[in-house]
């Protein structure tokens, strides 16, 4: 399939490796332009030098940081056209061990680095009646899993800001998506302590997924043919979730 991308301009947010590295690369492959960021500035550059993306150094939790990184990026490329939302995880954690500062910063964390780009990035969008807006959320919105509280409970409200929006933007050209990963093999599967073999037992397909078939599916609803898919929370998870 032609995904009719070619020289558009996208910013792959927290994409130094795992998901959004996976995702820049697929753009990048459709000839896209990508910008990429993360915090770690060295693995940022050297990232960027190994995949031929723009290294955007900025850590989205801070406040304004999104929208800031929109502007600069937009200034870089001559606009933009695709925003791929993505931030690492929070901590596992259970509810009584998660204090009011713990709940703040996730929500700073996880939900206003969704907020504040795509703020920053509608009005480009209108204004050339085309965007793709993608929002890397978790299998976890819609069926928590143990220990992640933190993900558990916010990323349920990011899909219901997704549809929302979707209503909003949708006469100007622009749809907006979110991507739920099931257990993908990335550094922060083996980081926060899930072994493969046991993880694997647990999905359908009875293996974990790739960063790269999750790409796939990132770069087709980014692409001119997925115009009419907008306001959805599409999984990959091998057939993880039950809920029909
Ligand atoms: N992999 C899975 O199985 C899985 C399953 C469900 C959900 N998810 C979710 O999908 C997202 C991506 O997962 P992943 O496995 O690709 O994670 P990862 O391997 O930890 O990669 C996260 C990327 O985001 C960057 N990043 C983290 N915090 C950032 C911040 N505050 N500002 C800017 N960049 C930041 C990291 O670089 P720096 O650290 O240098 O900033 C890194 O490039 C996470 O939210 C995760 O919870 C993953």
């Amino acid at each position: 399939m032609d995904y009719r991308i070619d020289g558009r301009r996208a910013l792959v947010m927290g994409a130094s490796r795992g998901l959004g590295r996976a995702i820049a690369e697929a753009l990048l492959a459709e000839g896209v332009k990508t910008a990429i960021c993360a915090r770690d500035t060295d693995r940022l550059q050297k990232t960027a030098k190994e995949i031929g993306a723009l290294p955007f150094p900025c850590d989205l939790s801070q406040p304004g940081a999104g929208a800031r990184l929109v502007q600069e990026v937009t200034a870089r490329l001559g606009g933009l056209d695709i925003l791929l939302v993505n931030t690492g995880g929070p901590a596992p954690a259970s509810f009584e061990t998660i204090d009011e500062a713990q709940w703040r910063a996730g929500f700073e964390s996880l939900w206003l680095s969704a907020v504040s780009p795509i703020r920053a990035a509608l009005p480009g969008m209108r204004a050339q009646k085309w965007g793709r807006i993608l929002v890397v959320t978790s299998v976890a919105a819609r069926e928590p899993l143990p220990n992640l509280m933190i993900s558990n409970a916010l990323r349920a409200g990011l899909h219901g800001l997704i549809n929302a929006l979707s209503r909003e933007i949708g006469a100007d050209g622009i749809t907006v998506n979110a991507l739920m990963p099931g257990y993908t093999l990335t550094e922060r599967l083996k980081e926060a302590g899930f072994k493969a073999e046991e993880v694997a037992k647990t999905v359908p397909l009875g293996r974990i997924g790739k960063p790269e078939e999750f790409a796939a599916l990132a770069c087709f609803l980014a692409s001119e043919p997925a115009g009419y898919v907008t306001g959805q929370a599409i999984a990959c998870d091998g057939g993880l979730l039950r809920s029909i």
